[in-house]
């Protein structure tokens, strides 16, 4: 636990640059970081961010409601919960146990100052318009990793029997049926798109007939979310596999359900704790679920010990080799542990290739990690990761969720002090990370940068 004598090592004055505070708002929160702090003890992980929003978008399907349970405090949670209730749904919130009631939903629209805040709030679309027969949602936009378009979604409830027009960034779809039912279909989808399976497979639980979905999304929150949907009475096959096949049935009811844990807030402490070379427990977590990044810490040359079957333990060790590492969909390499194991990267002896596939623009960490002393080359979508010894402490600028994350991680081992600028994004996808970092002997905290302009 942080000491007042370690507070106050922190109490000086944080020297940002006039180029950063000019990004900053004003009193915007930033993150102190003395580095080099050892971290051991347990770490709680908190239900899935990236299965929650989906699950709260899926309650849609019923008229009778839905509990779900592990539920993090997550700035995204809270905008999917904005946007559910200006659909007419009722939440109430009793610590990780959220209650919605989705008896009297009073629009079919939802408003694009929320949508556009939130992409996935896009996903309601299908569950939206497989219960009401009718949907508008703007379209979500653009964000900092990339154009993240929507035309797979779109695509496949045309195949279901929706007409779906655009208008003015506004998607419009409404059942051609009659009965205002959608239509079972076989669909195909480009590429293996979570958004897009989570959506179709959705709207699929109340069409007339079967759906089938090839080149389906593999990732363990489609089958959270088809575990959910299944609990409320879908007829769902398949899930997890790259065939998801969904027999239609008239209505769905009330579930009560639990979300699995946050295998990328697993995987981010992971990092924390091998690039500190500490020991570092954590769970709930489902070991097979960390399997692409559990492979890559032992390639390294990490230590990872299986506890329980819902426990893991990390054990840094004194050296570390390079490795090469490509995202992929689901089994493979997960996108969103690239940033955080750049940063490891980086103090590992010899050369690492980067390679992100999933996303155009999900590589502007690097920037970042090179103004802490990293040695990376970027070309493209390709980053060659250069091990220093040692990274440095800077003010660096968080860019999105994950490279967020990766810049606390590089200033939990950097020399000296790392103050980390945009916080929001941090805080849409990370529960309470600075207290569970301080719990376990990491000397960091929330304040506001002084505008000491060095
Ligand atoms: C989900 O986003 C996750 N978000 C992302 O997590 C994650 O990185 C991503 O899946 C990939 O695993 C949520 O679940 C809320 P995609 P999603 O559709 O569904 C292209 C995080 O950090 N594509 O699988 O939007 C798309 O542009 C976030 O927690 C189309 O071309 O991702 C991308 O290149 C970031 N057309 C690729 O597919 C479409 O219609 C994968 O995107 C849809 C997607």
């Amino acid at each position: 636990m942080q000491t007042m004598t370690d507070r106050h090592d922190l109490a000086t004055p944080t020297l940002l640059e006039a180029s950063q505070m000019s990004q900053l708002e004003p009193n915007a929160p930033i993150l102190r970081i003395i580095g080099k702090a050892p971290l051991s003890g347990h770490v709680p992980i908190s239900g899935a961010k990236n299965s929650i929003l989906a699950l709260m978008a899926g309650t849609l399907l019923s008229s009778e409601g839905c509990r779900i349970r592990n539920v993090p405090y997550l700035a995204d949670v809270q905008r999917m919960g904005d946007i559910l209730e200006t659909l007419g749904v009722k939440i109430s919130r009793n610590g990780e146990v959220l209650d919605l009631d989705t008896s009297n939903l009073t629009t079919n629209s939802a408003p694009y100052e929320l949508v556009s805040k939130m992409r996935a709030s896009f996903f309601a679309l299908g569950s939206l318009l497989a219960r009401l027969g009718s949907a508008r949602m703007p379209l979500p936009g653009g964000c900092a990793i990339g154009a993240r378009p929507v035309e797979l979604h779109v695509r496949g409830l045309q195949a279901l029997g929706a007409d779906v027009q655009i208008e003015h960034g506004i998607v419009i779809a409404h059942a051609k049926s009659r009965n205002g039912r959608l239509q079972g279909a076989r669909i195909y989808l480009d590429c293996p798109s979570v958004g897009a399976t989570e959506t179709l497979m959705m709207a699929a639980t109340l069409t007339e007939g079967e759906t089938i979905i090839e080149n389906a999304a593999q990732e363990p929150e489609v089958v959270d979310l088809a575990n959910l949907c299944r609990a409320m009475g879908a007829k769902i096959r398949g899930a997890g596999t790259n065939t998801i096949f969904i027999d239609g049935v008239d209505k769905l009811h009330f579930a009560d359900f639990t979300a699995i844990p946050d295998r990328i807030e697993a995987g981010t402490f992971m990092v924390a704790a091998a690039i500190t070379r500490s020991t570092l427990s954590m769970s709930p977590v489902v070991p097979w679920h960390l399997t692409a990044a559990i492979s890559k810490l032992q390639d390294i040359g990490v230590t990872v010990r299986q506890d329980s079957d819902n426990m893991i333990t990390v054990i840094g060790g004194d050296r570390y080799r390079a490795v090469d590492i490509e995202t992929l969909p689901y089994p493979g390499f997960p996108t969103d542990m690239q940033a955080q194991f750049m940063a490891l990267l980086t103090v590992c002896e010899g050369n690492g290739v980067v390679t992100e596939t999933v996303f155009e623009n999900r590589l502007q960490h690097v920037a970042e990690l090179n103004r802490m002393g990293a040695n990376i080359r970027l070309k493209n979508n390709v980053a060659v990761v250069t091990g220093v010894p040692q990274l440095s402490g800077a003010p660096v600028m968080a860019t999105d969720l994950r490279a967020s994350a990766a810049l606390v991680i590089a200033g939990l081992a950097a020399d000296g002090e790392t103050t980390v600028m945009g916080l929001h994004h941090l805080d849409r996808g990370y529960d309470r990370i600075e207290e569970k970092l301080r719990n376990v002997g990491a000397k960091l905290y929330r304040t506001t940068a002084n505008v000491t302009v060095s």
